[in-house]
Order: structure tokens, then sequence, then C-alpha cells
């Protein structure tokens, strides 16, 4: 297991300027979140040939599509003639055209059609295709990497694929079932040290430490050899259950630096992904799969409550935090790092802190 470096006296919290400075940021868009792994969507949103799912890393607009080959790609949303972005939020297409010309792309990228084309010499539409990015399927979902040179997702987080089959093994079979975000005014840094902690869930979060996790249970460590945050509990002992809790325990993966595969108790599978738009705001995603697609009575209720309590909560939480980073009066305090681990224990702040650094400090 990594420890987080050891240093004289209590190890402190980070920097207000890791949280608050656009020139550490552009190092985080460019050393970390264009060179890691990111969900895109899951798998069975791109059930048949030509369904797609656009959306954006920053300022680099991307999608990912099922071909007539039934493999799927990623590619780069931007047409090759003048620029223009070629595909909207996400449906099913039989071949990319182009709205500003119609230059119009096989579902695979390559170029098909360019209208007038054959009346320039030496035009080669064979030349010609949408630029790829790196793809896997993982457990079901999606992801994606603007790294061509980042190793596959089981080097860089050892391990997991197993844990997770071990907790959910059908997990492949889930079906996307719904999905909300929200803009989250903060840093996201603040957004994921936030879902990485449960020191706040006791008192922030009354409704989840006694309806999902048992808080007595409750930890966060890293996990592996990768930068992997593992969340473990058994699930709630209380007659306050949001619904029959019974079977597996919850856990959570944290995959560095925005995906939370997460399971509460009895499998149900859910995820939170994170965005950044600006160093001063990130979008958040909460998905959840079913077996079959359909939202039913059991999940409809986990959804509802979890988007009025816990969710809810920590968007207070983090926009607050955002506005006291940027205070004069702000001295970053140590943190409660417990070598006994348990609930009230801030290690996997402290790992995310030295994680952060390692890619963005200068060498
Ligand atoms: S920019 Fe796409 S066809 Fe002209
Ligand atoms: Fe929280």
């Amino acid at each position: 297991m990594t420890q987080p470096q050891k240093s004289n006296g209590p190890r402190k919290g980070l920097a207000a300027r890791y949280f608050t400075d656009s020139s550490i940021f552009e190092r985080v868009k460019r050393e970390i979140y264009f060179k890691t792994w990111q969900l895109a969507c899951h798998s069975s949103q791109l059930a048949n040939a030509g369904d797609y799912f656009s959306f954006s890393i920053l300022d680099q607009d991307v999608f990912v599509i099922r071909g007539q080959d039934q493999a799927l790609r990623a590619m780069y949303n931007v047409c090759q003639h003048r620029g223009h972005r070629l595909v909207s939020g996400s449906g099913n297409k039989r071949s990319i055209v182009c709205p500003y010309h119609a230059w119009t792309y096989a579902l695979n990228g390559c170029l098909q059609r360019a209208p007038n084309s054959n009346k320039v010499d030496g035009f080669d539409l064979s030349s010609i295709h949408l630029t790829p990015i790196r793809v896997e399927a993982y457990l079901g979902f999606v992801f994606i990497n603007l790294d061509n040179e980042c190793p596959p997702m089981e080097e860089v987080y050892p391990g997991v694929k197993e844990a997770i089959l071990k907790l959910c093994p059908d997990v492949e079979n889930r079906v996307f079932a719904y999905e909300h975000s929200a803009e989250e005014g903060c840093n996201w840094l603040t957004a994921i040290e936030n879902y990485n902690e449960c020191y706040h869930c006791k008192k922030v979060h009354p409704q989840f430490a006694k309806g999902v996790i048992d808080p007595k249970s409750y930890q966060v460590l890293p996990f592996g050899s990768g930068k992997v945050l593992r969340h473990t509990s058994k699930a709630t002992q209380s007659d306050q259950a949001w619904y029959d809790v019974s079977g597996t325990d919850y856990g959570s993966f944290f995959l560095w630096p925005s995906t939370a595969l997460q399971f509460y108790p009895g499998g149900l599978l859910n995820t939170y992904h994170w965005r950044p738009l600006a160093v001063d705001d990130t979008r958040v995603y909460r998905g959840w799969y079913g077996v079959d697609g359909t939202v039913d009575s059991t999940l409809q209720t986990v959804i509802d409550l979890d988007r009025e309590t816990t969710f809810a909560e920590d968007l207070e939480l983090v926009k607050n935090v955002q506005r006291g980073l940027r205070s004069m009066g702000y001295q970053p305090g140590p943190l409660i790092i417990d070598p006994d681990a348990g609930i009230d224990n801030e290690l996997s702040v402290a790992m995310l802190h030295q994680w952060l650094r390692e890619a963005v400090d200068p060498q």
C-alpha cells in the first residue's frame, strides 16, 4: 500500500493555490485530465451499431460510437475540413455528416464523401479520417484516454477488476438506468476530496449513515499499487435502511482522477464522475444502473433519497469550501490521519494531494 510522504508534524491540507490558481489548473488539464482514463458512458448506452455519445473533457470535444462491425471507437468530435463540431448529445447515426459543408464520414471515422471534391486535383478521400482516441470497455463501462501512450486500465488500476467482480459478479450485465448532474461551483479537487472522505458523514449525511452504510465499519484506504481508493463498509445495521440491504456489503472504487464505481449494499451499482469546467467549477454526474434499464421502485427510492440528501448536502459543502479557499484568512490545517483507519480519517485526502502534486509540481 502506498503511504503518504512523511513530514515533520501532522500532515497539513494542501495550499489553497492548488484549488484556485489558473496556471496550476492548466497543468491539471494537460498532465492529469488529458493523460488519464475518463468515464465516457455505459456500454448499454451504445448497444447498437451507430449509437454514439458525445461529451467534453475541458476544451476537447470527443465522442464514442459503436461501428457497423460492433467495435467501440472514440474520436475527437471535429471535422477534418475546417473544424466544425460533428455530433452533439447522444443518439444513433448511419453516418456522420458535418453540419457545416456536409462532409460525410463512416462510423469508423473514414471520410466517404465531400461535396465537389472530385473537382479538386489530388483530393484523396481515403487519406482523410477522424482522429481516433484510445477507448476501453471496462466492466460494462466505456472509458477513453486522450494519451495514446497510456497503459491499459488493468495496468493503471491493478486488481480493481477482480475486486469488483468479487463484490458484484454480474456487474458486466448491468444496464444504464438514470443519470443526473449538477454544477458544483468548486475546483475538481475540492469535489473529489469531499467524495473520498467520510469524516463528514455522520455530521452532514445522517440519512446516508443510517440508510446505506455502517459508520462503525466504514473506511477509505489506498488499494493495490495504482492510484485507487477503496471505500468499504458493512451494510447499515440500522432500522432506517433505505431499502432491503441484505446481500453484499457496500464498496466503492475511486479510480484517479475522476471516476467512482460504487456499489450500495446488495450490489446496487451507481457511479460518480467529475468533469472540470474551469478552475472553480466542476460538473458532477451521478449514474444509476439496473438489471434491465428500467428504474424499479427500489432504485427510484434510492435515487430520490440520495439526490435529496447525500448529493444535495455535498453540493453545499463543496461550494462553501471553494469560497473559503479564496479567503485571505485561510491557513490549511492538519489532516486527521488515523493509523487505525476508521471513518474519521483523512488518509485518502493526503493520497489525493500526493497524486496531484506528483503530476503538477515542477519536477
Ligand atoms: S467544417 Fe465540416 S464540412 Fe466543412
Ligand atoms: Fe459527502
